[in-house]
């Protein structure tokens, strides 16, 4: 096995790691900032800068959009070595020594400038056309990216810049000679759940760039460059605050600096968005109420959004989240969101805003014990006796399952039960519940299963994503928003999970486009142009998502993490037996919520007859969605054949070895990237194998106890070579029950007292296995509020040293912050003395779970 290191989220530099191996070098950037040359518009990368760009580039217009472009297009030639790029016809200093130029403008521009090119009618304001020309006097030609409006310029002029040459070639020259696109959807938002205090909500890039200590940052230019990166992959709308405690938001001093956030943006034609309260008549206007039917909140919410206008006159509109998960609501006056999205959108309407009510919206004291009682229910409950209610320029925004951004949930049916009614997908891009971005997981997939999924509404094709566009309905409005969370620790904090926000816009552009296709793209912009750089990359991305719902929760059962907690590491009971509704219902018997019809919550029911008929019945309740729908004993087969448990237990192991086979493939990968950044995804791809095998065996052991059914394989609950701390001789270790129990191997663990051990603690075996080479993992728990220090000896020798020092949730030893550290290919006899020592720190108590002796050799 791996020598599987720790995970120093946080401490990583994901600058260092892709600034500094390929951007420094080529001398292109400063690497202290944050840029959006340091994920895909990574113009240094060999192969990024664009050959068939004729070097003398010309906007028609003076649109900050159009120069942006200009801009743009520069940027990418800044590295262009003289004459070294070269694309069909000539090469680039032919190109410039023929005069040939780059042209870029809206329609209506180069319609007057050059009359004789054929500019197509009918583009819309987002939409480009791009065209290689001949229109002047002598042999030149010249490159077109013509815009329906200024917005159009520049993503014609981000979508030029995307392409492999080759295949922008092949569309150029060999295709109509032209190509164009529009964007789906006109909606295409990012959502930020940012607080004014600098922290992020689920955020898992560090500290919001744009609030720090209550206030706007004074710097924004981390601001400038996200609208970039989203302005590049056609995002056109950024939410900034969070859905959670947005009443400040709405202070005069606040607008002000939201102002300078919006100017911040501008340049890329991404539109500022903002979450309000809808109790801020009260909690920052002094009324006495905020019940939408009153006068006087009308008239507060009207002068409020007049006042935020005059001062930032292009903002896109608010979103807003009420009556759900402590935020007050309309239901406190017995009104509708229907009521509270009017009231603002007819406040919003004569600025040209638009109101994102979120139908996130369900009532977290549930009685577990009410055997009818679902969560999943609640947003088609609410919403849909309301669909024709709301104002043309209301778009109800709905999570794509019916839970919260579970690793699998079916398709929400509310957007089935929304025809008079606009509606937008809210996505995750920020892995709240599928790993945090410290496990790689591309969601690409998974999106595209959603927004492919027919709902079959009027027993007509119904995709998700022609609902969402507005075509199924006939809708003016639609989109899809993604929950982004950026920070300023790379964006995302991992430099692969970026992959998620670029699909994200991609995806929102093109619900057509493949996720395949997506993640080459991204691959060869990130990361590399080599062909196997690409196609590794491409594999790994695409093995990530289906390997995390092996190892965390399959069937339908969503992540079977604690949703009381950090939503990370594996809690099985976590989710039942309280109010929050994430049940899975699992007993001695049997697992999964009954949500038919017939016998359960009725939750298939609302989707429309064909759906709801597939959903009723477990025959024929596709596998990977069983136990959301269904309660069955662990001895069900599965149309796989398998049961339920054996099911449970295969994926789990399945699971993990393919998260050790994304560390395998990115070995590949060396000497082929950047060594800065292949260290740094190599360390955390290790870490992730080991946190799938932490994930594996809680789940596993759990269900094994539970159902008391063994595995077929044998596998479940027997770990040759492994050693248990509890049984270790220990000397100032204490022996610790370990909650929930199934995160620690047997259910416990041993700490070490600072104050009784000051010196620290160990836990010592003597080996009785074969004589060879083998791994040793060491199974310990990375606390918060300390650093401890552990050494691995063997026969007194110390052969490993490391520090605890990873970023991970929880302050008590848990399946959050279980860690695996392999040291590889140690001699071992019988009889060899194997000792770990802990140093505590502070809060950190260096706790260990066992040490186990990998099978295998090492293969490096
Ligand atoms: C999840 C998440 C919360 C968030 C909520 C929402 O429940 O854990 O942090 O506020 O979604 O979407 O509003």
């Amino acid at each position: 096995m791996r020598n599987r290191r720790l995970l120093k989220s946080g401490k990583i530099d994901f600058f260092k790691a892709i600034a500094c191996t390929v951007l420094c070098t080529a001398g292109v950037i400063a690497t202290s900032a944050q840029t959006a040359e340091q994920t895909w518009l990574n113009y240094a990368l060999t192969g990024r800068v664009h050959p068939l760009t004729p070097p003398a580039i010309r906007a028609l217009g003076d649109s900050q959009l159009e120069q942006s472009a200009v801009h743009e297009l520069e940027r990418n030639l800044g590295s262009r070595a003289g004459g070294s790029a070269s694309g069909p016809g000539l090469s680039a200093s032919a190109r410039a020594d023929q005069g040939e130029q780059t042209i870029v403008g809206t329609a209506e521009e180069v319609r007057k400038a050059f009359p004789d090119v054929p500019v197509p009618t009918d583009l819309n304001a987002e939409a480009y056309w791009i065209a290689f020309r001949h229109v002047r006097e002598g042999d030149q030609k010249d490159l077109f990216i013509v815009g329906g409006g200024p917005a159009g310029v520049l993503y014609g002029t981000f979508s030029f810049l995307r392409y492999n040459p080759a295949i922008a070639a092949n569309r150029l020259f060999h295709d109509e000679g032209a190509w164009g696109e529009s964007p789906a959807m006109p909606i295409r938002w990012v959502d930020e759940w940012d607080n004014a205090n600098g922290t992020v909500e689920r955020g898992y890039g560090g500290p919001s760039i744009f609030f720090e200590g209550g206030h706007v940052r004074d710097d924004l230019s981390a601001v400038g460059e996200y609208a970039r990166l989203l302005a590049s992959v056609g995002i056109n709308g950024c939410n900034v605050n969070n859905v959670n405690g947005a009443a400040p938001f709405l202070k005069p001093e606040m607008i002000q600096g939201l102002k300078r956030i919006a100017d911040a943006m501008r340049p890329w034609g991404v539109r500022l968005a903002i979450s309000v309260d809808i109790a801020s008549p009260q909690k920052v206007g002094g009324l006495k109420t905020f019940d939408p039917l009153d006068p006087a909140v009308q008239a507060w919410w009207a002068a409020k959004v007049d006042e935020i206008y005059a001062t930032i006159p292009d903002l896109a509109g608010f979103t807003v989240k009420a009556d759900s998960e402590g935020q007050a609501g309309p239901a406190s006056y017995g009104r509708s969101p229907a009521d509270a999205a009017n009231l603002l959108a007819n406040a919003l309407a004569p600025h040209g805003g638009v109101v994102l009510y979120r139908a996130f919206v369900y009532n977290n004291h549930l009685d577990y014990n009410d055997l009818k009682a679902d969560r999943a229910r609640a947003a088609y409950d609410i919403f849909h006796p309301l669909d024709g209610k709301f104002a043309a320029n209301v778009i109800v925004q709905i999570k794509y399952g019916p839970i919260d951004f579970q690793a699998r949930e079916p398709v929400s049916p509310l957007f089935a039960g929304l025809e008079k009614t606009n509606s937008a997908m809210e996505l995750q891009i920020t892995q709240e519940y599928t790993g945090q971005q410290r496990h790689l997981v591309y969601l690409a997939p998974m999106w595209k299963q959603v927004l492919d999924f027919d709902l079959r509404a009027e027993n007509r094709a119904t995709p998700v994503k022609e609902i969402i566009e507005g075509k199924s309905f006939g809708r003016p409005l639609g989109g899809m928003i993604g929950v982004s969370c950026v920070g300023r620790d790379g964006w995302l904090g991992s430099p692969l999970a970026m992959a998620n926000l670029y699909a994200f816009g991609r995806l929102a552009w093109d619900p057509n486009l493949s996720a395949e296709q997506i993640a080459e793209e991204w691959a060869r912009q990130t990361i590399g142009t080599d062909p196997q750089v690409v196609a590794t990359v491409t594999k790994m991305l695409m093995q990530s998502w289906p390997a995390y719902e092996h190892y965390t929760g399959p069937l339908g059962t969503q992540t079977l993490t604690d949703p009381t907690g950090s939503h990370y590491g594996p809690g099985v009971e976590g989710s039942e037996r309280n109010g929050w509704g994430q049940w899975h219902r699992d007993d001695a018997k049997g697992i999964g919520m009954d949500r038919s019809v017939a016998t359960g919550t009725g939750f298939a029911g609302q989707y429309p007859p064909a759906v709801a008929k597939m959903y009723e019945s477990p025959a024929t309740t596709p596998d990977n969605l069983l136990l959301f729908f269904h309660h069955v004993p662990y001895t069900y087969k599965l149309h796989s054949g398998e049961t339920v448990i054996q099911y449970f237990y295969d994926s789990h192991y399945r699971g993990a070895d393919e998260a050790a086979q994304l560390v395998d493939e990115w070995e590949t990968l060396k000497g082929k990237i950047g060594p800065g950044l292949y260290d740094d995804e190599l360390v955390r791809l290790e870490y992730q194998a080991g946190h799938a095998i932490v994930w594996r065996d809680a789940i596993v052991q759990y269900f094994l106890k539970e159902s008391g059914i063994p595995d077929a394989k044998g596998r479940a609950g027997h770990y040759p070579g492994r050693m248990e701390a509890e049984d270790a001789r220990l000397t100032g270790y204490k022996v610790i029950d370990v909650t929930p129990w199934e995160d620690a191997s047997g259910g416990k663990a041993v700490t070490c007292d600072a104050s009784s051990a000051p010196k620290g603690c160990s836990a010592e075996w003597t080996y009785t296995g074969k004589a060879g080479r083998f791994g040793i993992a060491v199974q310990y728990f990375d606390l918060q509020g300390g650093v401890a220090h552990f050494a691995l000896n063997v026969n007194g020798k110390a052969i490993a040293t490391w520090a605890a020092d990873a970023k991970l949730p929880s302050r008590r030893p848990n399946g959050d912050n279980s860690t695996r550290f392999t040291t590889p290919d140690v001699e071992l006899k019988p009889g060899d003395v194997l000792r770990v020592d802990g140093t505590p720190d502070a809060s950190d108590p260096a706790a260990l779970d066992y040490i186990e002796i990998e099978s295998a050799a090492p293969a490096r």
